[in-house]
């Protein structure tokens, strides 16, 4: 099994002073980004474009960017992600007939390539194609500071089942104390939060709790 890892979602931050944000879940030992990023299309809200992540790269901070592409047709995007130091980029299965090809564009650039289901979208496309992630959103995409839907658990079980051992399961949406535990004991591996982190007064003490909670090593 790959080692678990939280990975602090910057939707949540303070975007006056991100740089700082980031730099305190990095100081408590996060080693990966999570960058959401929305179209107005495939969910309504807009957030952010690859501008953020070659400022984040800017940073030097030696971490993982990882993108989160909620956006139609995410195959369009990919190169200009690629080109503003986008480490790993997940699509969503529900976003373009050309997952396949979506993910080989993504490696063909260099960097890691993951594929995330809605929580209406059943587990079988991550069986057809491989994957590096695979993200199971647990809640619905778009907002930050949604409740756990908690039928997720037995989701993330079924697709540890069929995926085996060695690939990386990435819960998103509201991961916190309580909810990292059960997703990590049905067999995730990565944790997005994003409001259990920036929303608190202390995102580094925020950050190792969750930590621990998901039994990080
Ligand atoms: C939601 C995003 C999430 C979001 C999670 O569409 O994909 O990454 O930042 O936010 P929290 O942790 O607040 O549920
Ligand atoms: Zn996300």
């Amino acid at each position: 099994m790959p080692r678990r890892r939280i990975a602090p979602s910057i939707l949540a931050a303070d975007f006056a002073r991100l740089g700082e944000q980031v730099r305190e879940v990095v100081y408590a030992g996060a080693d990966l980004i999570h960058i959401d990023v929305m179209d107005g299309h495939f969910v309504p809200p807009l957030s952010m474009g690859p501008q953020v992540v070659s400022a984040l790269r800017d940073l030097d901070l030696g971490v993982t960017l990882e993108v989160h592409l909620m956006v139609e047709r995410p195959e369009r995007q990919v190169p200009d992600f690629l080109r503003a130091g986008a480490h790993h980029i997940t699509v969503h299965a529900e976003a373009t007939p050309h997952v396949h090809y979506a993910l080989q564009r993504i490696r063909e650039g260099g960097a890691t390539a993951g594929v995330a289901i809605c929580p209406a979208t059943g587990p079988a496309i991550l069986g057809e194609v491989d994957v590096d992630v695979a993200l199971v959103m647990t809640v619905n995409p778009g907002w930050g500071g949604q409740a756990y839907i908690p039928s997720s658990t037995a989701k993330v079980r079924r697709i540890r089942e069929l995926l085996g051992p060695d690939t990386d399961i990435e819960v998103d949406g509201g991961i916190d104390a309580d909810t990292a535990g059960p997703a990590a004991e049905a067999g995730a591996t990565l944790f997005v939060a994003g409001s259990a982190l920036f929303g608190t007064k202390d995102p580094a003490e925020a950050y190792r709790a969750i930590a621990l909670a998901a039994g990080c090593g």
